[in-house]
Order: structure tokens, then C-alpha cells, then sequence
């Protein structure tokens, strides 16, 4: 069987440099793998969360599928489609909606930001917060776990929604008595540019530091280029290459001999004025004969409608049945094909189904939570370097007694081995009472049992 590798693109801007380094070439580079089915779409519905201007919505839609398809993308090799056009995939959110624990949406790093930038405001928590932006998480479970995608490169601010997939995916799986859902794998591509901007902070559309991509044509590269901030050596001063991202840009984009090449000329005094231009000339090597194709499907979007049609009935070939199939496994029957006596019994949830779940977290390192069996956080890990002290931790938590392995202190509590604390009450959770701490505790031992 193939590895099914999927990913998706929120439609709510032009592609930029910086995407093209970090997510587009790569994942096309990955599609054309032997063994690997793809999967890439249009986050079109996740567009809506974000922005509520029609026209750019529109706009960006056009832009990013002419984007792919003029870098290259094999749309014949590639599932390519819209979110949008499956139907299944907010069918499937729905289902997924009703396993979902609102406690594990609470968590979101994405809805906390807004909360805690409200509270800093004196505004109240869930000011300008809408459910899609709460749920989130769900319908990209949905758009994942429909077609039981196995590898799902993303950046790392992604890592927590993966998480939440699995999870989700796990429940569902659990209630309704069968691995209806493969558990997607997270890919951060560790080596893949992450590309800085114009002011050296990473290139990215709300700092307003990014060189356009085609848009804006050859004269709004070089535009851009131009303005990349250096420092104040001048021409025939040796420059510190390593440090100045107009090199760290020129070379995510060149060979290891051109690379070096410029390197050499600016520790020998090249100049500023001189290696921008060099930049640019590279650039616009690499570039203008997609941007001619990229023109080319932007004045025929008739052409990139019927590519992505033909998408959406690839995908809907596998999205239908499969709705067909999860609509049965929840009791969502036919009436003549009776009460289901037949159809799998789903397992009585049991009492407990408290559970590790472990993770790597932004910087890499391993960590691990408890939670309870509605998803509601427990514990939260430090961080382990080694994912095997991580599995350790967690059988030693279990083998202790729950009350000897979870004590109290200060303002919460805290999981103890040989007198080290290895985890602690989930950040900003306020314990006065003692009754998360017994939850916590509850929750230990009926592992411990199992
Ligand atoms: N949330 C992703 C982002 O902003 C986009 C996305 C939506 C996605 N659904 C997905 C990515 C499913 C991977 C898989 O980058």
C-alpha cells in the first residue's frame, strides 16, 4: 500500500517566497515520490474562519491553485481539489463534532491566543471569537481522517492540531467499536528552509516583510529585493555571509557550489548594492518561466475549474463510500436495512478510558499528558530529550500509588519520581479546591488498573 500523504492550504493570501520554500516546493518534490499518494487541497473552509472579504477569498483560491499548478504540481499523479467541493468533509466535521470533548478545543493553542489577548484588553474571553474559529481543529480532523492520510507534513505551529486528530480519531474509533480512522503521523521537514524577510524576521505576511512570489511580475521582485535590510558595511569590506539573510534567502534557492560562490565574493568585499542584484538575477532565473505559466492560468481560470473538478471527483470517489460506510457505523441508517442487529456493535464505553497521550512539543523535545476520559488535561510533562525517559516516566507514574505519585503543592500539583517532579497541573489551571488533583489522581489509579 502506498503512503497516503496529505496536506492542506488555507486560502486567505498570495503565495509569498516564503511559502514557496517552506511548503509548496517541498510538497511538491514529495508528491512525485515513488510509493507516495498525495493529497494536497485548498483550505478553503478554513479561509472562512479568518477572513470575511469575499473577493479576497476568491482571489486567493485562484491565486494559490494557479500557483501549484505553475510550479509543477502533477494534478493527473495528485489528489488536487477544494475543500469545499467535498460535501462529505463538513458531514464528517459534524459526526466528529459530537465525540469531540469541548475541554480538548479549550486547549487550542490558537483559541487560547485569542482569549489571553482579550484578557489582556479587559475584554471578555471569548470577545470576537466565533465557533469556526473554536472548532477549528475539527474540521481539519475531518479534512485528514476522510481520506485516512497516514503522513501529514505541516509547520509546527500545526503540531497541536495533529495531535487533536489523533485524538479525535482515536474516540471515534473507540465508541463506534472499529478502526474506521488510520491515526495520522505529523512530518515536520526539519530541513526545509524556514526563509527570513525582508527585515529578517521570518518571512510571513503579518510582518509585512515578504518578497512576492509572481505576483506583481519581475519589477515587484526586484522591488523587494531591494529593499532587504543589510548591515552598514561597505563595498570592499569583507561581510559576515553567514549572518545577513540576503544570503540565507539566496542560498535556499541555489546550488551548494553556487552558494558558496557568492559567499566567497562577499567575505571578499562584495557589495550590498552588487549581491542584491545577484539575488535578484537568480530569482528571476528560477522564477519567470513559472510566472509565465502562472499568467498564463490566471487569464483561463476556466482551465484550473476543470483540473480542480476533476479533483473533487477523484477525491469524492473515496470520500462517498467512506461517508456512506461512517453514516452506518453511527446509526444513521437505511430503515429497512433494519435496527442494525447485523452492523457492529459499538463498544459500551467504559467507566474509565483515562489516558497518556504523548507528543513532541514546538522545540522537538518529548512530553506526555494524562487526560481524563472526556479529554479534559490532567497533567502536563516536562520535556524529555528522549522519547524512551518519556515512556518511562509514565510507566513509573502508573506502577506508583496515585496518592504517593501526585502531590500537592503550591498552587497546584505536581507527578513525582524519586523526588523529581516529571509533570505538573496543566499550565494556568487553578486547583484550589484539590478537585482536579483527585481527578488526576482517580485517573492514575484506574490505569494503573488496567
Ligand atoms: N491549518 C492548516 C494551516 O493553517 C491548513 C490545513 C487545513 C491543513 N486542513 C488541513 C493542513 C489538513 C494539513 C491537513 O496551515
Amino acid at each position: 500500500m502506498n503512503t497516503r500523504v496529505l496536506t492542506g492550504i488555507t486560502t486567505s493570501g498570495t503565495p509569498h517566497l516564503g511559502n514557496y520554500a517552506g511548503a509548496i516546493r517541498p510538497a511538491v518534490q514529495a508528491s512525485a515520490q515513488p510509493g507516495v499518494d498525495a493529497f494536497f487541497f485548498m483550505a478553503d473552509y478554513h479561509a472562512l474562519i479568518k477572513c470575511d472579504d469575499p473577493a479576497r477569498v476568491a482571489r486567493s483560491r485562484l491565486e494559490i491553485a494557479a500557483t501549484w499548478l505553475a510550479v509543477g504540481l502533477d494534478h493527473e499523479r495528485v489528489t488536487f481539489y477544494r475543500q469545499s467541493d467535498i460535501p462529505e468533509i463538513p458531514e464528517l466535521t459534524w459526526l466528529l463534532n459530537c465525540v469531540t470533548a469541548k475541554g480538548l478545543m479549550n486547549r487550542a493553542h490558537a483559541y487560547k491566543a485569542s482569549v489571553d489577548q482579550n484578557t489582556e484588553k479587559g475584554l471578555e474571553p471569548d470577545d470576537g471569537v466565533t465557533m469556526g474559529l473554536f472548532s477549528y481543529p475539527v474540521l481539519m480532523a475531518a479534512d485528514i481522517v476522510m481520506f485516512n492520510a497516514n503522513k501529514v507534513p505541516v509547520g509546527r505551529d500545526q503540531i497541536q492540531h495533529l495531535e487533536m486528530a489523533r485524538d479525535i480519531a482515536q474516540r471515534f474509533n473507540h465508541l463506534y467499536g472499529r478502526d474506521y480512522f488510520t491515526l495520522p503521523e505529523v512530518v515536520i521537514e526539519e530541513d526545509v528552509a524556514t526563509l527570513p524577510g525582508l527585515d529578517g524576521r521570518k518571512m510571513s505576511k503579518s510582518y509585512n516583510n515578504t518578497i512576492p512570489l509572481f505576483e506583481g511580475g519581475a519589477s515587484a521582485l526586484r522591488a523587494a529585493v531591494m529593499r532587504i535590510v543589510t548591515d552598514s558595511r561597505a563595498p570592499g569590506e569583507p561581510k559576515d555571509a553567514e549572518n545577513s539573510h540576503l544570503y540565507t534567502i539566496y542560498r535556499a534557492f541555489a546550488t551548494h557550489e553556487q552558494a558558496a560562490a557568492l559567499r566567497k565574493q562577499l567575505e571578499e568585499g562584495m557589495g550590498w548594492g552588487e549581491a542584491k542584484q545577484a539575488l535578484y538575477d537568480h530569482l528571476e532565473n528560477l522564477l519567470a518561466p513559472m510566472r509565465e505559466k502562472y499568467f498564463d492560468l490566471m487569464a483561463n481560470p476556466g482551465r484550473i475549474e476543470d483540473i480542480l473538478q476533476a479533483g473533487a471527483a477523484k477525491a469524492r470517489k473515496l470520500a462517498t463510500p467512506f461517508m456512506q460506510e461512517l453514516r452506518q457505523a453511527v446509526g444513521l441508517r437505511n430503515l429497512e436495512a433494519g435496527s442494525g442487529a447485523k452492523a457492529a456493535q459499538p463498544k459500551k464505553e467504559k467507566g474509565k478510558g483515562a489516558r497518556f497521550v504523548s507528543f513532541r512539543d514546538e522545540d522537538g523535545g518529548f512530553r506526555f499528558r494524562l487526560l481524563a476520559a472526556d479529554g479534559e488535561e490532567l497533567l502536563l510533562s516536562q520535556r524529555f530529550a528522549d522519547p524512551k525517559e518519556a515512556g518511562a516516566a509514565m510507566r513509573r507514574l502508573q506502577a506508583e500509588p496515585a496518592d504517593v505519585a501526585l502531590q500537592a503543592d503550591g498552587q497546584g500539583y505536581a507527578a513525582m519520581i524519586d523526588g523529581v517532579a516529571v509533570a505538573t497541573a496543566p499550565t494556568g489551571a487553578q486547583d484550589e479546591s484539590g478537585a482536579l488533583l483527585a481527578r488526576a489522581r482517580a485517573a492514575l489509579s484506574s490505569l494503573s488498573q488496567e
